[in-house]
């Protein structure tokens, strides 16, 4: 079962019995009554064509659909031989009913600066990109690699993708140049777009120099586009680099968006597994464009007049989901902030908060409790009245932090929307509906139109209420992954194969007597450090990368701030000494700072059996100061973990 979080934070989540019921305000003006949901949930299941069909309608289509579904385990397509494109639907169509000119993004940058877009201004940005991607040689069909801070540029190239059919693949500005390189490979991008370097705690991070690094072993690319964010000196190489002011300067405003395929590659997004390297999840156009429109209109309550603020970088699928893609698609208005929360002190998020009058905010439980930890008086200074719904996503959120963010932030006014959901499932799966249900702090809730969860065995047996067991999904839903990027065999394995006939999706959950899941964390060997996803075996074969290693094993450990965090168990290489500072920026090199191990146990032994696999559970125990617990009789030489437990991490 789950071990990734600690014994008394899975305890409190599943002894918490609190239930916090929307006010009758919030319920008065809501889109959706615990009435509509039950009957359209039910509709949802029993006649997927109609309900799915009903929801796409509201959208625009050069070409209707023939059939709604066509499903061959494990493939799906979804609206089947109807032409869209997300970008016109995102922009376009929001100009043409009338919302031209409200304000689509309001960026606001790690230094202070704010810029502003209207939807009328923003089609016009994606227009111009959409024709300078086209100049560049882009085609419908190729993949576009985006290395990029959270400037609106981001957003608007992710857009001129899709505009013209291109498959975007945007790869988190935090990652290291070799993670780029492989993403870049994998994709078989000929385009990468980037900056001379992005903002993150009041440093410049240089982005163009890692992307001149990562283009050494890229054999494919042929052009770089830099936006200029910072002002920083860069190295540019004629004929290669091109200067976004100057593509997408001089580029026309008009832009005829394609008619693309239902099943057009709208992106790939990388993820970690269990095994391997990243996992390019894909993503189609129809089915993404109708789960996130639907998901953002009725999980986040969407009013005409809502701010709307999704803290995360477009890094991650929160935030092509949820800063791009969804809000958009509903005519929002969206916030989008650059840099860290703690920059220049930990009232950032409060101040945008108060300055932009944002009324939904949509955050990770890591950034809640590093908040919690610096303590009311910080949020108190700051006006917090306009809120009036907060969401949280990535990770299980403990009830202690999900309190003192409906206390603190939310004035014991604003419902809470708890939402699992995953980089391969595009929407959300799992979340209370806020006008409609009461939240359980710690447990996400129900499913969303369409999903049929359940739990299982990993042999394919359903389970009861109150069994912990394997959460899965039943059923192919549209915003699902359609493939694994140049890999359907660890498609289907990773997915549908798992267990026969549903789709696994890692995680470990609880069901309680009113339907509602508890999500108890990953089953598999990812980790969650700060809401991010990890693998294991990624972190360690960059360790044994390290010429003074020998063997390497990574497991996580509770942390209270970020959930997770790495900790690794080195053997090293005879006749070398392990320098753990030289090993953790050698980790950064590889992947990036976000993986970098928190403790190493320098050893001379793993436990491990007779057959030589390393007893991971055990090093779990170590590394969270607990006793060892189980049988150790299977280990080849048992005494390893005497000495492990007094070893001192470095
Ligand atoms: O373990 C679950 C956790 O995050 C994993 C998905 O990570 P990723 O693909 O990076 O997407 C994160 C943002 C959607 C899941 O398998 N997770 C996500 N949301 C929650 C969660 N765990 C508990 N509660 C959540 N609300």
């Amino acid at each position: 079962m789950p071990h990734t979080n600690a014994k008394d934070h899975i305890d409190a989540m599943l002894h918490e019995t609190r239930v916090i019921e929307p006010s009758a305000a919030f319920k008065a003006t809501a889109k959706v009554s615990r009435a509509d949901y039950e009957r359209l949930y039910r509709q949802s299941l029993d006649d997927p064509d109609q309900f799915w069909g009903d929801v796409a309608a509201e959208l625009h289509w050069f070409k209707p659909w023939d059939t709604v579904l066509d499903w061959q385990e494990p493939h799906a397509k979804w609206f089947v031989g109807a032409q869209t494109n997300v970008a016109y639907n995102a922009l376009d169509r929001q100009v043409e009913r009338g919302l031209g000119d409200k304000k689509a993004f309001i960026w606001e940058g790690e230094d202070g600066e704010v810029r502003t877009y209207t939807y009328a201004e923003l089609l016009r940005e994606v227009c111009k990109a959409a024709n300078a991607l086209e100049g560049l040689g882009v085609q419908a069909g190729d993949r576009v690699t985006l290395y990029m801070p959270l400037i609106p540029e981001a957003a608007i190239a992710m857009l001129a993708c899709a505009r013209i059919g291109a498959a975007h693949s945007v790869v988190f500005g935090g990652f290291s140049v070799s993670a780029l390189t492989d993403r870049i490979n994998d994709a078989q991008s000929k385009i990468l777009i980037t900056a001379d370097a992005g903002y993150r705690r009041g440093q410049p991070v240089n982005l163009k120099a890692n992307a001149d690094e990562a283009a050494k072993n890229t054999p494919n690319l042929e052009k770089i586009l830099v936006v200029r964010r910072a002002g920083t000196p860069v190295e540019w190489q004629e004929g290669r680099d091109v200067w976004w002011h100057d593509a997408v300067g001089s580029a026309s405003e008009q832009h005829q968006a394609a008619a693309l395929d239902s099943e057009q590659p709208l992106f790939v997004l990388y993820t970690s597994g269990s095994t391997g390297k990243p996992k390019g999840v894909l993503h189609t156009t129809g089915g993404y464009m109708v789960g996130t429109y639907l998901t953002t209109k009725t999980v986040f309550d969407l009013q005409d007049d809502d701010i709307y603020w999704c803290t995360a970088d477009v890094g991650w699928v929160t935030g092509h989901s949820y800063s791009v893609y969804g809000p958009l698609l509903n005519g929002a208005t969206v916030v989008l902030y650059e840099g860290a929360p703690n920059q220049p002190d930990w009232g950032r998020f409060w101040d945008i908060i108060q300055k932009h009058r944002v009324t939904i905010l949509y955050t990770a439980p890591t950034a809640i409790r590093s908040f919690m930890r610096q303590g009311d008086d910080i949020p108190a200074k700051y006006d917090l009245s306009s809120l009036r719904l907060l969401g949280s996503v990535g990770e299980p959120i403990n009830p202690e932090a999900w309190m003192w963010y409906y206390r603190t932030i939310g004035g014991e006014r604003c419902p809470i929307v708890d939402t699992w959901w995953q980089t391969e499932t595009g929407s959300i799966m799992l979340t209370t509906l806020p006008g409609a249900f009461p939240s359980k702090p710690g447990s996400a809730g129900l499913p969303m139109f369409g999903v049929e969860p359940t739990l299982m065995t990993h042999e394919g047996d359903e389970l009861g209420p109150d069994d912990g067991g394997l959460l899965v999904i039943k059923r192919p839903w549209p915003s699902m992954l359609r493939t694994v990027y140049g890999d359907d065999e660890r498609y289907r394995k990773s997915y549908w194969g798992e267990i026969k006939g549903v789709y696994f999706a890692g995680d470990g959950a609880r069901r309680d007597a009113d339907g509602y899941y508890t999500i108890v964390g990953r089953v598999d060997d990812v980790l969650n450090v700060s809401g991010h996803r990890l693998g294991t075996m990624e972190i360690e074969s960059a360790l044994v990368g390290h010429s003074s290693v020998a063997e390497a094993a990574v497991v996580g450990k509770p942390d209270e701030v970020k959930g997770e965090c790495v900790v690794a168990f080195i053997t090293p290489q005879l006749g070398h000494t392990v320098d753990a500072k030289e090993l953790r920026a050698h980790v950064s090199r590889e992947i990036g700072a976000l993986a970098r191990p928190d403790a190493i146990y320098i050893t001379d032994a793993m436990p491990k059996t007779r057959s030589g696999k390393i007893m991971r559970r055990f090093l779990r125990q170590i590394a969270a100061g607990h006793d060892i617990q189980g049988d150790t009789s299977t280990l080849e030489d048992p005494s390893v973990l005497e000495r492990l437990k007094a070893t001192q991490a470095v």
